[in-house]
């Protein structure tokens, strides 16, 4: 398989590389071809504006989703971003890899979903979910908190990782891809609020690496998260009521 690690962290000596090292170690060592997208070694501008593009005049009204689907159309897309996709293009799995902040990925990762996946290329209206241009690819978010697991439970103070991840999930199968369940390395104290006494601490990364390393071997064969798909929608997009999911509420 060819996998692509999407790295979203400003210091590659961080636990979030670590977790890069201990993937391209073990996935290299199982036969895989691995590359490593390092946004902010590349310098990744996140923000989509409209000087990311050749425009006939600075009077130009600046429409994000036309000029996408123009410049994708016309293979003028920016440098940069022709780059990603041809690395999306490549990858059977993409790893996504990175640190939750403020209860979701960093603004890097946020802005290559906005710059990357471009309308009009690599999703339309009749191009999307189950019929989406990535559909028998996979993707991972492998996400570290500073919270410990405890307070991401029901009722916790750290809320609801299904609902943190549920931007990025729900993009991914947008554009097609089969989305694993996440690998969550919780408590990762990073510098920040000391959760737990340092040798324990450290004994935990070490747990947290190793089980990433385990969960590695199998992704190829694991079932993704469900999703429901085109065939389950009616003509607004609603589960359709002799849909299974709907016996709760009719
Ligand atoms: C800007 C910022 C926002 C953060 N927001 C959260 C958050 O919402 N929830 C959380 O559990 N940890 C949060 N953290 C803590 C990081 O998730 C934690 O430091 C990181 O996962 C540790 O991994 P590292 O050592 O590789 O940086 C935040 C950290 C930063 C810098």
């Amino acid at each position: 398989m060819n996998i692509l690690i999407v790295l979203a962290h400003p210091e590659r000596d961080s636990f979030n590389g670590a977790l890069v090292d201990v993937a391209m170690a073990r996935l290299q060592e199982a036969g895989h071809a691995v590359e490593l997208d390092d946004l902010y070694r590349d310098n990744f501008d996140p923000v989509e504006r409209a000087s990311n593009y050749p425009m006939d005049s600075a009077a130009d009204h600046f429409s994000p989703l036309a000029v996408q689907r123009e410049n994708y159309k016309q293979g003028s897309l920016p440098a940069d971003v022709q780059r990603e996709i041809a690395r999306l293009e490549w990858a059977d799995l993409v790893i996504f890899q990175f640190p939750l902040w403020w209860h979701a990925q960093p603004a890097i990762l946020k802005g290559w979903f906005d710059r990357v996946l471009v309308y009009g290329g690599l999703y339309s209206g009749s191009m999307r979910y189950d019929r989406g241009y990535f559909r028998g690819k996979r993707a991972i978010c492998s996400v570290t908190t500073g919270s410990p697991e405890q307070a991401f439970m029901p009722f916790g103070r750290a809320g609801n990782m299904v609902e943190w991840l549920w931007p990025m999930h729900s993009s991914l199968y947008y554009v097609g891809y089969e989305v694993l369940a996440p690998q969550v390395h919780y408590g990762v104290q990073g510098g920040g609020i000391q959760y737990q006494e340092e040798a324990a601490f450290r004994a935990r990364l070490v747990s947290m690496e190793e089980a990433w390393a385990s969960r590695l071997a199998g992704l190829a064969q694991e079932s993704p998260i469900p999703f429901s798909t085109w065939d389950d929608w009616d003509e607004n997009g609603v589960l359709k009521h002799s849909h299974p999911l709907r016996w709760r509420l009719s």
